[in-house]
């Protein structure tokens, strides 16, 4: 295992890793950064890169935190956790859960979950509860469950500093396949942890003199659940990007610093928007992401649009969840696009128009 190390070991100086934590791990970490030159071609940026955070063994990013958290609670004496999710949090939380033995429960909105990621949580044997309500109300039910000091689980949400930890070394990560700090980071905002950990990670490079320079924040969130960019919590968030439809980010104080400090922006983009960068992105580029995810691709289209990204600048767009696990969005999308033929030929050659 030489050539390829932990995650947790390769970047150890930055994260809360002691002799005394277990070394759990299922791989995560180390996702490749593509050149996306008929993309970037496409939506007017020269030099686009996409981080390709749905190879991480789940196939969310979320896998870079939960491997600190969970090894944490594990070394704090915790046998069980619990989180509120949009799907790929649980995902996640249900497979390092299992990988450790601990108990996982996860809560989740009904109904409002891509259908792979629920699957992912029930077959590595999580208890799913599923609440008649959003996001905000789950994760308001399980912050008070564990509130009280002594309580019985850990919880695994990214209002765990070891998630924002784990999730720094994204950041570390982009920089070293670079040899830089690119001009411009674009990523989705959801519950708002995410960006938060990315900025903090790259002022870690720079505070430890490895690059030069910090990127601009770019967060988009989509339309009808943009709490940030509207300046006030959302009641009823709603947009097909099921896993940003958040009305109230935990860590909002969070990505509003990373936005200021980096000069950047907060922008919100509507579904049609993420639908048409879901596509393109896996038509110009052969990357089957998430539609939350494309929200990043979505938001550098619009942000090269008004001049906001420059032409020229060096950008990465962050696509944080696999294809797969939303089905559905994808069978919609393309639906209607299967030409049927005999077993022929001739019948085929005809089908194909060719
Ligand atoms: N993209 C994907 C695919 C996500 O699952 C999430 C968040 C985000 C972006 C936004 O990241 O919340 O740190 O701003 N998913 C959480 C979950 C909320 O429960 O899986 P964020």
């Amino acid at each position: 295992m030489a050539a390829r190390p932990r995650l947790c070991d390769r970047y150890r100086r930055f994260l809360p890793i002691t002799d005394a934590t277990p070394r759990l791990t299922l791989g995560e970490g180390f996702t490749p950064l593509v050149a996306a030159p008929r993309l970037g071609a496409r939506i007017g940026v020269a030099n686009l890169h996409l981080k390709l955070e749905g190879m991480n063994p789940t196939g969310s990013f979320k896998d870079r935190g939960m491997v600190v958290a969970v090894s944490k609670a594990i070394e704090a004496g915790a046998t069980s956790i619990i989180c509120a999710s949009t799907g790929n949090t649980s995902a996640s939380a249900a497979a390092y859960g299992a990988a450790a033995g601990i108990e996982v429960a996860v809560v989740l909105p009904k109904g409002a979950i891509a259908l792979g990621k629920l699957l992912q949580a029930l077959i590595a044997g999580a208890k799913v509860v599923a609440v008649d309500g959003n996001f905000d109300d789950a994760l308001r039910v399980v912050r008070s469950m564990t509130a009280a000091s002594g309580s019985r689980a850990t919880l695994v949400n990214s209002v765990n500093p070891h998630r924002i930890a784990g999730q720094k070394t994204a950041a570390y990560e982009i920089c070293d396949d670079l040899g830089r700090a690119p001009d411009v980071l674009a990523i989705p905002v959801g519950n708002a942890g995410n960006i938060t950990a990315y900025w903090a990670g790259f002022t870690d490079y720079a505070m430890a003199g490895i690059v030069e320079t910090r990127p601009r924040m770019h967060g988009f969130q989509a339309a009808g659940a943009a709490p940030i960019v509207e300046g006030h919590p959302i009641d009823d968030p709603h947009t097909i990007a099921t896993a940003i439809k958040i009305g109230n980010p935990a860590t909002w104080a969070g990505a509003v610093a990373a936005r200021d400090e980096s000069r950047g922006s907060i922008d919100a983009v509507t579904d049609d928007e993420i639908l048409t960068a879901y596509r393109n992105i896996a038509e110009f580029e052969g990357v089957f992401c998430e539609p939350s995810s494309a929200a990043s691709v979505a938001g550098v289209a619009k942000a090269a649009a008004s001049g906001a990204i420059g032409r020229d600048e060096l950008v990465v767009a962050i696509l944080t969840g696999n294809g797969l696990k939303d089905p559905d969005t994808a069978e919609r999308t393309v639906a209607g696009r299967i030409v049927e033929s005999d077993a022929s030929e001739a019948g085929v050659l005809k089908a194909l128009d060719w």
